[in-house]
This record gives C-alpha cells, sequence and structure tokens, in this order.
C-alpha cells in the first residue's frame, strides 16, 4: 500500500495490492480523476488520460479552449464555469456569486489515518495499516481552503474520503452543497443498485440500468430511514454474486443524505454522495471550518459477495469500536413483542427465569418501564422509573437478572418526547418546530432539539444515572418517528440550516459520553428496526435492530438485503411468537430460529408459553447458536440463492481459514413432486474434505456438484411443509 507522488507531472498513484487511485492536477490548478479500479502499474505520467478536444458548443479554459471541464474527470467538481454536471460542492459568497475556482496548493502524504472530529469513520490500529493523502484548494479570490482527504487501507480495497472547508477570506461563505466524495467514470455500463423499503420491509435490492441522466436515492427524514439506505452499488451488467466488477459507495453517516449518478451527454458517469443539499446551509464565519462525512469507495472484481465480505470485514474490524466489536454477541430475550408495555418485574421475572433456563445471556427490558408509559401516548422524555412496575426500580431489576447470572439490558428513546410528559410539560421549547406553527406527530411524539446543550446535558445526566446505578450492560438506543419541522427554536434566521446536521452530531457526541463512561456497554441501534442501520451508527453501536417484521419469511428478504452492505454480526435478529405479530403467519420454532441465527441471534417472546417439545427445541438452538455463532459472525458470509427471485433462498458463512461452514437453506412454499435442486456452495478449500452429520465431501465436490435442497419424494413419510429449512454444518 502507498501512495506514490511523481513531482513532474502533478500526479498521486494511491494503491494496494488490488486498486489503484490516480489523481492528477491538471492545467486549470484542480485536481483532476485519472483512474480508479483494478491495481495497476505506476508510471510518471498519465496526462493521456486529459482530455484536450475541441468540440461544439463545449465551453473551454480561457487560455486554452481545448481544456474543457466538462470533457474531463474531476475529483471535487464545482458548478458554474464549463462543466454542467451537478457539483460536488457549492458555496454561496456574500456578493450572491456561486462561482468556485478553487486550485492546488500543496499536498501531505502520512501513514495511517487521521480520526474526524465529531463524526464517525474508519479508523486504523496502528500507522502501516493505511496511507493518507491530504490535497489543499484555495481559491485566491474569496480566500476559501479545501482539503481532499484520500486514505488507501493496507487489507481492504477500499478509499476513504472525506473534505474540509476552511474560510481563510475575509467575508463570511454559506456552503450549500459538500458531498463526501464524487468519482467520475469514464463510462456508464453500470447497473445501479440501491436498497430500498420502508418500516417492516427494509433494504429490498432494486437495480437500474444507468443511462442518460440522474440516478438518485436519499433521505430527508432526519435520519438515514427504512426507505433508502445510504450504500449503493454499481455494478457491470454481468457482474453477479460470484463473479464480476462492482464499486460500492458508502456514506459513513446517519442524517440527511444523498447518492446519485449521473450520466452526461459523452457516457460518463459521475457518483457521489453526502449530506442532502436540501435544506442544508452551513455558514462559514471567517477561521471557522466544516467537515463532511466520511465516504467510502469499495471495489471488486470478484463479485457481489465479495464486495460485501470486504465492506464486512471492514466495518467489524476498522469502523466498529469497543469491547464488543468482535465479541460474540451474546443470546439476548427481549420482552417486547411478549408483553409490549403491559407488565410487571413479577410477569418479567418470569420471563426472563425461563429464558435462563433455556440458556439465555442476556435479559432485555423494551418500552415501558419510565414515566406514565402505559402506552405510546405518554412518558417518552420522562427518564424516571415507574415504580407501579417496578416497585424495586430498574436497579432491583437488573439486581436479580444479575443474580441469575444473565445481563441486564434496558430500552431508552432519548430523542424523542411525548405532549403528556414533565419534560415537555417543563420545556416546550426543547423540541424541534417551526414558529407558530402545528409541529405534525409521529407515533403520538415529538422530536427533541438535540443540538441544544441543555437538551444534551438533561440525556447524558438521565442515561448515566441509570445505567450506573442498576450496572447496565445492554442499551437498546430507538427512534420512533422521523424528523418534520426541523427548526431550532431559539436560533437566528441563519442558523436554521445547519439544524439538521447538528441533530446526527449532538446524537453522535451522546452517544460518544455514554461510551467514553461506559466502555463495556453493548449497544444496538434501533429505529423503528432499521430505519438507522447505516455505516455511521456501527462506529457507535456495532448492532441494530434490523427490522420490527420479525416474521420468518420476511426476515429471509430483509437479512438478504441487509447482507449486502452490512455485517452479520450487526443485524438483530430474533425468533418471535406464532402467529407472527406483523403476518399473522406460522412457521415453526426450527425456521424461526435457523433464521435468526443469521444475525445477532436471539428471542422476543414468552418462553413460558412454548410446549415442550418446542422449549427443547430453544434449548438445542441456543446450543448451536453458542458454539457456531462465533463463525457465524466473523466469517464470510454468502448469498447463494435469492428469497427475491425464487421459492428457496440459501446462504452460508465460511470461516477464514476455510476450516468450517454452516450452510442454510429455506424453501417458502412445499412443492409437490418438484424437480431436482441442487446448491452449488462458495468459499470452501477444493481440497480439504468436510464432514457433516453423516457424511464427508470435498470443497471440490460441495462447490462443483452441489448439496441436494429439493425435497426427495418416497424419502420422507409426510410432506415438509411451508417454510421449511435445514441448517448444515460442514467441519474438516
Ligand atoms: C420500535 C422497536 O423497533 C421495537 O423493537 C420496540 O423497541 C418498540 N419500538 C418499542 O416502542
Amino acid at each position: 500500500m502507498d501512495v506514490i507522488y511523481h513531482e513532474k507531472s502533478k500526479q498521486f498513484h494511491l494503491c494496494n495490492e488490488k486498486i489503484s487511485y490516480i489523481i492528477g492536477i491538471m492545467q486549470n490548478g484542480e485536481p483532476g480523476q485519472l483512474y480508479f479500479g483494478k491495481r495497476v502499474h505506476d508510471r510518471e505520467d498519465y496526462s493521456y488520460l486529459i482530455n484536450h478536444e475541441i468540440r461544439a458548443m463545449v465551453v473551454g479554459d480561457s487560455s486554452d479552449e481545448s481544456f474543457s471541464l466538462e470533457m474531463n474527470k474531476r475529483e471535487y467538481p464545482s458548478f458554474g464555469t464549463s462543466d454542467y454536471r451537478l457539483p460536488a460542492f457549492e458555496l454561496l459568497y456574500d456578493n450572491g456569486s456561486h462561482v468556485s475556482d478553487l486550485r492546488f496548493v500543496s499536498h501531505s502524504i502520512r501513514r495511517g489515518k487521521p480520526s474526524l472530529e465529531a463524526l464517525p469513520a474508519v479508523y486504523t490500529e496502528n500507522e502501516d495499516e493505511a496511507a493518507t493523502l491530504e490535497l489543499l484548494l484555495r481559491d485566491e479570490l474569496t480566500g476559501i481552503e479545501m482539503i481532499l482527504s484520500y486514505t488507501i487501507m493496507r487489507d481492504h480495497p477500499v478509499i476513504a474520503r472525506n473534505v474540509r472547508f476552511v474560510n481563510k477570506g475575509k467575508e463570511e461563505v454559506s456552503i450549500e452543497r459538500c458531498m463526501s466524495l464524487s468519482l467520475d467514470l469514464p463510462d456508464h455500463d453500470y447497473v445501479w443498485m440501491q436498497f430500498s423499503g420502508a418500516w417492516g420491509r427494509e433494504k429490498t435490492p432494486v437495480e437500474k440500468k444507468l443511462d442518460s441522466g440522474i440516478t438518485a436515492i436519499g433521505s430527508l427524514r432526519g435520519h438515514s430511514s427504512a426507505n433508502q439506505n445510504p450504500f449503493v452499488i454499481l455494478k457491470r451488467p454481468d457482474t453477479d454474486e460470484s463473479r464480476g466488477e462492482a464499486i460500492g459507495a458508502a456514506l459513513v453517516y446517519s442524517g440527511n443524505f444523498l447518492t446519485q449518478a449521473e450520466v452526461d451527454t459523452y457516457g460518463a458517469t459521475r457518483l457521489m454522495t453526502g449530506i442532502h443539499p436540501e435544506r442544508f446551509s452551513w455558514r462559514l464565519k471567517k477561521d471557522e471550518s466544516f467537515q463532511t462525512p466520511e465516504a467510502l469507495l469499495v471495489w471488486t472484481e470478484d463479485g457481489l459477495n465479495d464486495l460485501s465480505q470486504n465492506l464486512h470485514r471492514l466495518y467489524r474490524k476498522r469502523l466498529s469500536r469497543g469491547a464488543w466489536k468482535e465479541k460474540e454477541r451474546p443470546v439476548l430475550l427481549n420482552n417486547w413483542e411478549a408483553t409490549l408495555m403491559d407488565f410487571t418485574e413479577e410477569s418479567v421475572l418470569k420471563i426472563a427465569e425461563k429464558g435462563k433456563e433455556a440458556g439465555v445471556e442476556l435479559f432485555v427490558l423494551d418500552d415501558g418501564w419510565f414515566g406514565k408509559r402505559n402506552d405510546d401516548f405518554a412518558g417518552l422524555g420522562d427518564w424516571y422509573v415507574n415504580t407501579d412496575k417496578l416497585p424495586h426500580g430498574i436497579r432491583g431489576l437488573a439486581d436479580k437478572i444479575h443474580g441469575m447470572g444473565m445481563m441486564f439490558g434496558l430500552w431508552f428513546e432519548p430523542e424523542m418526547v411525548n405532549a403528556d410528559s414533565d419534560l415537555y410539560r417543563a420545556h416546550p421549547d426543547w423540541i424541534l418546530a417551526a414558529p407558530g406553527r402545528e409541529r405534525s406527530l409521529g407515533r403520538h411524539q415529538m422530536v427533541l432539539d438535540m443540538s441544544k446543550d441543555e437538551v444534551q446535558d438533561y440525556l447524558y445526566e438521565r442515561m448515566h444515572a441509570i445505567i450506573s446505578e442498576a450496572r447496565i450492560d445492554y442499551v437498546k438506543w430507538d427512534m420512533n418517528r422521523t424528523i418534520s419541522e426541523c427548526y431550532s427554536l431559539g436560533r437566528e434566521a441563519a442558523e436554521q440550516g445547519k439544524t439538521y446536521h447538528r441533530f446526527i452530531l449532538a446524537v453522535y457526541r451522546l452517544y460518544e459520553r455514554l461510551i467514553a463512561d461506559f466502555p463495556e456497554l453493548l449497544f444496538e441501534s434501533c429505529a423503528s428496526g432499521g430505519s438507522r442501520l447505516d455505516a455511521g451508527m456501527l462506529y457507535y453501536a456495532p448492532q441494530a435492530w434490523g427490522s420490527d417484521d420479525t416474521d420468518a419469511v420476511e426476515r429471509l428478504k430483509i437479512q438478504y438485503g441487509t447482507s449486502y452492505g452490512y455485517p452479520i454480526s450487526s443485524v438483530g435478529a430474533h425468533v418471535s411468537e406464532c402467529p407472527n405479530m406483523q403476518t399473522g403467519r406460522i412457521s415453526s420454532i426450527a425456521t424461526r430460529g435457523n433464521v435468526s441465527f443469521f444475525g445477532t441471534g436471539g428471542y422476543e417472546l414468552d418462553l413460558n408459553k412454548l410446549g415442550d417439545d418446542e422449549f427443547e427445541q430453544v434449548k438445542e438452538q441456543i446450543v448451536f447458536l453458542k458454539k457456531y455463532r462465533g463463525l457465524i459472525q466473523s466469517g464470510n458470509f454468502y448469498r447463494l440463492l435469492s428469497p427475491f427471485k425464487d421459492n428457496y433462498c440459501a446462504w452460508m458463512v465460511v470461516s477464514e481459514d476455510k476450516s468450517e461452514a454452516v450452510f442454510a437453506y429455506y424453501r417458502i412454499l412445499e412443492e409437490v413432486n418438484p424437480g431436482h435442486r441442487r446448491v452449488r456452495l462458495q468459499g470452501l478449500d477444493p481440497d480439504r474434505l468436510y464432514r457433516t452429520r453423516d457424511e464427508a465431501y470435498y470443497g471440490s465436490e460441495l462447490m462443483n456438484i452441489g448439496v441436494e435442497i429439493s425435497a426427495v419424494p418416497g424419502k420422507k413419510d409426510a410432506p415438509d411443509g411451508d417454510f421449511f429449512s435445514r441448517i448444515m454444518v460442514f467441519e474438516s
């Protein structure tokens, strides 16, 4: 891994074993994007990649009309001169001009990767793991400076980028748009993949062939959202799960975002991702600076499974932090679907005791333990225990759970308040609200203005007090509505364009303060399920509740879709009650377990209500989970059959050293007299002999001949029925 600087040509070559990223300072003084992709040989000069062609109607440079920005690939494009594509940034000066001209001044190359102030970012554990190039650009007319930062990782085919603006001029300037990355690609022979959905159906892969014009996704909801996710893939049309070239772009951010690809008149593609420019406006006073979030580019020529695995590895090892980042996640039992808010200390202890008997390691008390929280109309904001339900306090309950030998976890929704709460009665001005206007409600609640220090301090004090007093081991941090009327009461008009970004910065800050105080605490982020499952959150909470849809069949799609961008260890997945609360569907406890294993694993039901046979199965599942979760949560995950395309879903995880694998397949509806189906496994060592329960096969057999998954008439006494599943372990 290296950053090579060619002084004569003013070109920079960032490379590791797999990828090259080449930047050249162009004749107008701005950095041009010369190449990104598979590693190429280094050379002194790649200027042949800079375009000099005079074409009709193309606007060129004042001193050399053969050089047009529109015809070239740019690193961080502006708008307003000779390029008509959408820009990466836009600055509004006090005289009303939007035209900027930032030119290269100097560069620095250093080992390692600097952290970003107040923002999540990939990190290194020692300096040899990465190299960072910083390009300093300056606008001589206005004094605005910009630092474009690029890190190449040694062990990952990844480039991390961010931008910092510094106002070294005399006047204020307003940043109206500031993407975290912009990447101009020479062609558009790509299929764009986004991960879309809604509450309860998160991260459905949607594919579109790029063509002339703009393809874009984003969120203006105040969180990254279940509707779109700040992660996209551009893959070649013939790329599939196991073959072909693809680029992934992820924004390490949890607020409003925009990700777009613009295909121009000449067939080039401009990919960018960053804070959504709508409702964003950041006044920068003299000597102030603004830091964009980080964005990541990942590249592969080995298909989408490889792309995902690279991101999974990076997120597990160098984005998630703290005691739990690579630790096996505890088998959890959450009371939410079992009791909703209708519980007492006695009733939750009964559920917990049964969990203990089954082998559960962490009991989590969900919503309803505080204030007058008996339904979702009241109580949010009042983070004081409800002693009608819990007469001995959280401490009393936690002590009993700890006494049983389990960890204890608690639910919070810090960012919200109900009108019916003591907090709102005391501080009606602590919410986000447009002056003089009605405020919209979501789940009967309002959003706190997290950017106010007094709000943040109140939440910090309350959470800190409860966590320390009850010695809490795990926090589920929920967020159950999107932001509306995003106005910070009491701040001047010119500051309002900062409110969305300030909100998420404040959420990050609150996490950071609690992490500093309680380094052993396991955080699970949640936003009505997967509405804030993004790379930014993984920096604070190594796992996130995947979806409020706990139906095993639905979860196949949600977990399959989520796996494109996020590791198995980051996806909360529980066995819940049947008929399922969201779908009314009845599936076997075996299939529910076989789905939840491919997440953090856990339960969300009253185990006392199970029959003896089902309870015995739960005990066996937990034994299985404890034995194989290390492999499942840290191995290489392969998608084999997509539930979006087939009556079957299949996936597997292979340990890094290829000595073990867990393979699972799921048949959604029973088939009568079906055709024969085999699925070929992936990622194994072809020369190794792998044992299953009653046979042994070479990796080459499993990967080329495959495993039979269709029903075989005559081999069984009765049909398996719908929602059948099977897990096979291969050990060598
Ligand atoms: C939404 C979460 O996704 C659920 O798991 C549960 O915690 C509820 N909120 C509680 O209100």
